[in-house]
Parts: structure tokens; sequence; C-alpha cells
């Protein structure tokens, strides 16, 4: 043993250093210091060969110790130790299992020799966390597989399979057995029987001569383009330059500094925010960890429309049999039509094989009668948004499914509660609100009930995890936490406008923020007629909250939906998703506002950015004070996983807390001042946070 975490042990000829840190084997200090002392102990172990590297447990090293990042590292620095790896005079060799990812596999480059099982993944992602390799991954990828590879791996983050990486030359051998350490010493056993000799990534040229110069002038026009507003994607182009223009030795120095000055980035500490918030959202204050869970092998979506398509495909997907449920014969069929057409596009782009799209249709068993729901372990209902109808449909729940079955609904603005009346087990009843296209976003807010049992809680919230969605515990409110958020962004951007500004400007201004679509653009491609309607149904109802009928409603009634009819807020050429401005649109605008006796004013785009993102930090705090949601982090990865926000900005209190509270407060009460209005009203928690000097995320 060498120290707690890395050990020496000789097998045979064989030196085998073995990484034993759970979970993923992080190359955190404990782990440098015994890479080092184990690297040496090898080196002066007289009858060690050569040395194998490996680990324990589900991985290779997966990267750096990112809870290390942005705090004073101890020596020795990941840099050091690869070093002494590198200059090792005995050839090494890494054994790869699991993912090779990021320090780790800057590690296993400066070996001699690697070797992978054939399931293993290896990449370096360290441009998704606004970094870029910092202990020479830049060097030697280029000088193992090429720069124009290496510049492919290194911008887009993703990791590669065993069998690209032996194509590429990243590994020189990749093994089928499933015990890491057998296919490492199997290599080992040939790199003696043939003689190969220590051989250093750093020496070597080929791969790196002859570069063609237009190489990075391409990259850097395409990243321009592309993503003109972060940080390191930029620098990691420098990097791999420096590859291939400067010795190695200079090229680490060079690779240094710009990876210290990522570091430093503001992004970089955003997006290991959001890598965080991720995994944060699955640990529930209050919820112990042990607290059991229900078996769900079964599940049942009752709607076969889009929302409960796409739900059956989330299951389906992850290899659960779904039993699909509608009223009526016809749109039963549809449904199903359309989950396999939604298939066939995705094998069409080489995403799904032939027989992964027939595996994934015969796990959908089309149904019209609720008595063959009566074996579900879960049903989801997606049907129409009205509580009558979903409350007739959970009676008939409660009469038909099994004792202990989870019985949840997709609502996105009725009340749980009420729901989960209708039946005599509301202890059952719980909300699973996904986000269209159900199969696409990751985020899925699982609303608890009053009554709900915690093991139903703790039962969804994993399988969130196991069909590969973001889930986040949320409490019963209108629209819960995001669309309740969303909806004061909407009705700003809507004042705006009325104010002045046009759809175009805001939609600019948030994109510049970061949003990948501005409010109105993202209006369209949800349909406008699903507001519209809702809208319609609450003036129906004589509710004093709603809106007057305005110029989004008017373009509804034109049939103008959005992306779907080809116009909406914007127009669209046939086959096209750009967004076009439209004089019309611009003219029914003019109209209402001279109706409504509204003077436009130039309203500028700061105004824009601060009054659009402060009524949501408002809104959210106030969603933290209700307790609607239990920590800013939830709101964060809420977020992030459902609306895009721009991860290099952490999440929206992320954000807001960079910003400084003190600063929103103080906007929020002069916007109060001027345009009155009970969204302006202050938040008493935001207020007091900004009064102590503290952050959301301090609570
Ligand atoms: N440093 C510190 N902690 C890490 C880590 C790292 N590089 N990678 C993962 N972890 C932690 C996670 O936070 C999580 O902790 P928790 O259980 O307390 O929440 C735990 O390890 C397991 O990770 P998780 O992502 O839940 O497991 P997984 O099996 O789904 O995925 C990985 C494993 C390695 C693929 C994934 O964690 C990952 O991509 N990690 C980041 C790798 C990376 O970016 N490395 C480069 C750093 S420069």
């Amino acid at each position: 043993m060498v120290n707690s975490v890395v050990s020496y042990r000789r097998v045979g000829r064989v030196g085998v250093i073995t990484v034993d840190y759970p979970p993923v084997n992080a190359v955190g200090l404990a782990v440098r210091a015994g890479l080092v002392a184990a690297l040496a102990q090898g080196v002066e172990d007289a009858d060690a060969a050569l040395l194998l590297l490996t680990a324990n447990g589900r991985t290779f090293m997966a990267g750096a110790d990112i809870r290390e990042f942005g705090k004073p590292h101890q020596p020795p620095v990941l840099p050091d130790v690869i070093a002494a790896f590198d200059a090792c005079p005995k050839p090494t060799i890494a054994a790869i299992h699991g993912t090779a990812l990021g320090g780790g596999l800057e590690i296993a480059m400066a070996c001699h020799y690697r070797v992978a099982l054939s399931s293993a993944k290896l990449g370096l992602p360290e441009v998704k966390l606004g970094l870029m390799p910092g202990s020479g991954g830049t060097q030697r990828l280029p000088r193992l597989i090429g720069p124009a590879k290496a510049l492919d791996m290194i911008l887009s983050g993703d990791p590669v399979s065993a069998s690209q990486a032996l194509a590429d030359g990243l590994i020189d051998a990749m093994d089928d057995g499933d015990s890491v350490l057998e296919a490492g010493l199997r290599l080992a056993d040939r790199a003696r029987a043939e003689g190969w000799p220590a051989r250093p990534t750093s020496g070597r040229t080929d791969r790196i001569t002859g570069t063609d110069p237009t190489l990075f002038a391409t990259h850097r026009a395409a990243l321009a383009k592309r993503v003109p507003h972060l940080f390191s994607p930029h620098r990691c182009v420098d990097a791999v330059e420096a590859a291939v223009t400067l010795p190695f030795a200079d090229g680490v120095a060079r690779e240094r500094s710009l990876f210290l000055a990522c570091m430093e980035s503001p992004q970089r500490a955003g997006l290991i925010h959001a890598f965080f918030a991720e995994r944060e959202v699955a640990k529930i204050p209050g919820l112990p960890t042990d607290t059991p869970k229900r078996d769900v092998r079964t599940v049942a979506v009752i709607g076969a429309g889009t929302m409960g398509g796409g739900i059956a495909m989330c299951f389906t997907n992850a290899g659960f049999p779904v039993r699909l449920l509608d009223s009526g014969a016809d749109a039963l069929d549809r449904g199903v039509q359309a989950i396999r057409r939604k298939h066939e596009a995705s094998a069409k782009r080489g995403k799904l094989t032939a027989a992964q799209v027939d595996a994934r249709m015969a796990l959908i068993h089309p149904t019209l009668s609720y008595a063959d729901l009566s074996d579900a372990d879960l049903v989801i209902e997606a049907a129409f948004e009205s509580l009558e109808v979903k409350q007739r449909i959970f009676a008939e729940l409660d009469r038909v499914c099994k004792a202990g079955a989870i019985l949840a609904t997709n609502t996105s603005t009725l009340d749980i509660n009420a729901i989960a009346d209708a039946t005599h087990r509301p202890q059952d009843v719980v909300g699973m609100h996904f986000f269209s296209p159900a199969n696409v976003m990751k985020l899925l807010e699982n609303v608890r009930g009053a009554r709900t049992a915690d093991d139903v809680v703790a039962t969804v919230m994993d399988l969130s995890r196991r069909i590969g969605k973001v889930g986040v515990l949320v409490g019963v409110c209108y629209g819960f936490v995001g669309n309740r958020i969303l909806h004061q962004r909407g009705r700003e951007s809507m004042a705006l406008i009325d104010e002045g500004a046009s759809p175009e400007q805001v939609d600019r201004v948030l994109t510049a923020f970061g949003f990948p679509l501005g409010h109105f653009a993202m209006t369209d491609l949800a349909g406008i007629d699903v507001g519209w309607r809702i809208r319609e149904e609450r003036r129906k109802a004589g509710d004093p909250e709603s809106q007057a009928v305005n110029w989004l409603d008017a373009l509804a009634e034109q049939g103008r939906f959005g992306q779907k009819t080809g116009a909406g807020v914007y127009r669209y050429e046939p086959g096209s998703r750009t967004p076009l401005p439209d004089p019309a649109v611009a003219a029914l605008i003019a109209e209402d506002r001279a109706k409504r006796g509204l003077t436009p004013r130039a309203v500028s785009d700061d105004e824009i950015r601060d009054r659009c993102l402060y009524v949501m930090v408002n809104e959210a705090a106030k969603i933290l004070e209700e307790g609607i949601a239990a920590r800013a982090v939830d709101i964060d990865a809420i977020w992030l996983h459902g609306y895009r926000f721009p991860a290099h900005r952490g999440g929206l209190l992320f954000w807001a807390d960079h910003v400084g509270l003190p600063v929103i407060a103080q906007a929020i009460q002069g916007y109060h001042a001027t345009l009155g209005g009970h969204p302006w009203e202050l938040s008493p928690l935001l207020r007091r946070l900004a009064d102590e000097g503290r952050g959301f995320h301090s609570l």
C-alpha cells in the first residue's frame, strides 16, 4: 500500500499501480501523491520490468477532482504527476475501463502504451466545465491522433468509444474481456515478449508534422459563429495550435497559461455549479437516502397525444414496457404511429438501428381499456388539462389499479391535491411534470402533494434518473416552479412591447444573454395556441387575474399558431425554423398600442435584459419563501434543464448572486415605483439577503 487510495504490488515482472478512490477515482490530492510515490516505488523495484496503471471500481480515473477547482492546489500538482509518468525510464501501460476522462485521460496519455476494455469511453470533457485540458492533454492528444481529430474531441468534450480510440491511435489495444487488470497484464506480456521500449508521448512528432495551417483558422471562424460568447473553446484552439507550432515544453507552458485564464473565468464557476446542481437536486432535504423505494417494472401512460406519446417513449427508451391508453381507437393508433415516426427519424439520423426501433415499439402495448392497467406499478396521466377530466380518470384509476401503484399526473397547472381527492389513496398520488418535447427535454418537475408518501417521492426521483432525466422536487402552486417563473418573463416581455420594444429586440437581448431562443421565438416553437386556449379558459371562468385579449391572442385567432403553421410572432419560410420579422405583426402591435392609447418609446437593451431577468429572480425568491422549491439550486437546475438557461451563467439564482442581490433588489424597488404591480413587489427574502450581504446559495 502506498497510501489510502493508491497501492503498488508486483504480478510476475509487472509492477501494478492501482487507484482506489470511489466513486469515480477523481484525481484529488491523495491520488496525486499516491501516484507519484507508487511510480517511484515501481521504478526502484528491480524485479519490475514494466509498470501497469489501473483503477478499481466502476471506472478508470474520471478526471481531476472538480471540487478542488478554484482552491489553491497542494503539491504534487497534476502536471508534475504527469511529467513523472512521461519521463518514466521503464515502459508504462495504462489499462482503462469505464470512463477515462479529463485529467484521467491526460495521465493515461502520459503512459507509454494504452489498452482499454471495449466498453470503455475516453474523453476530454473540460470544455463543458468552461475549462480546457491543462496538464498536457492539448499537447499529447494531437501527438497521438493528429490535430484535426484532437480538436474535434477537445472542442466537443464528448468521449469516444474504445473502438474509435483504437482506430484513431489513442489506444494501442482493445480488449473484449471484462477484467481490466487481466487486459493490462495481457498487453504487458505482449510488450515484454516483443521488447517494447519506454516511449514518451511527448517525444512523438509523426502525427503533428505537416499540419495544414488553415485548420486553426477554420475552427476559429466556426467558433466565432457558433459560440462567440464562450471563453474556453477559443483557448482550446490556441493550445492545440501551440502543439504543432512550438516545441513540447513550450507548448505545455502555453497550455498552462491558457488553462489558468479559463480557471479564472466566471464561466468556469458557472459551468461547474451547473454540473453539481444536476447532481445536488437528487438529494432531497429531509428525505433520508435510505428511504425505501417502490418496485417499478411496468408503466402505463394515459393519453396518446404528443405529451403522452413522448412520456411513453422516455420509458420504453429505458427498457420499461408501457401500456398506452387512450379513449378512442383512432387517437390511439395515431399516437402509436407518431411514436414510430419519431423513432424512424432517429434511425435515419443514424441514432438507432432498425432492430432498436422494433425493440422499442415492441415495448408499447396500446389499449382502450382501464382494466389493462390493473397490474401497472406506475401510471402517468397525460390527458386534457381539465380538473374535471383528470378527477374522473383518477377515480377510475383508484378503482382498477393494484394497491401500492403510483398514480402520477403530468398536469402543468392544476392542483395535485384536488386530483388526489378523487381517490381513496392520496398518499400514492404525485405530479410528474414533463417538458415538451417530453422525449427530449431533460427536466422533470416531480410535484409532491400535501399527502404524497415519502416512498413515492423517493421512487419518482430515482426513476427520473433511470430514464435519463434531471428530476427536481417541487411543491404545489399554479405553474409549479418553471412555468410560474416563465409566466413572469412572458408578462414582462409583453409589457416591454406595449412600451415600444419589438419582439425581435426582446429576443435579441435574451439570445445575447445566452438563451438559445428568445421569448417570442420560444412561444412560436411551443405554439401560441397553447397559451391562448389557457387564457380563453381563464377568461371564460371570469378569473380576475386573466389578462385582456392582446395582440398575441389576435395572432392565434388568425390561425398564426407559430412554427407549426408557418407563421406566428415571426414568419417562417417553408421547411425552415428561422424566425423572420413580419411587418404584418409590427402593424398589428402598432394598432394594438394605438387602440389602447399607448405611446411607444425607445426601450434600451439593458432595460429589457434587467426587467426580463430581475422579475424572474423576484418570483424565484417568492417561490423559495413559500417553500415550493427547497433550495436555490433546485431553481437553477429547473431553468438549466427545462428552459436552456445558459449553463455558463450557472443558473438563474447563481447568476443573481453573481450580479449581487443589493443591485437587483434596488432595481426591483425602482421598477415597482415606476411600473407598480404585484410582480415587482420586492420579495422579503430577497430584501433580507440583500441587506445581509448574502446570496441565495448561502441559504
Ligand atoms: N471530481 C469530483 N467529483 C466527481 C467527479 C470529478 N471529476 N466526477 C464525478 N464526481 C462525483 C459526482 O459529483 C457524484 O457525486 P455525488 O454522488 O456526491 O453526487 C459522483 O462522483 C458520481 O458521479 P455521477 O455523475 O453521479 O456518476 P455517473 O456514473 O453517472 O457518471 C462520470 C460518472 C464520471 C461519467 C460523470 O460523473 C462525469 O462526467 N464526471 C465529470 C468528469 C469530468 O468532467 N472530468 C474532467 C474534469 S477536468
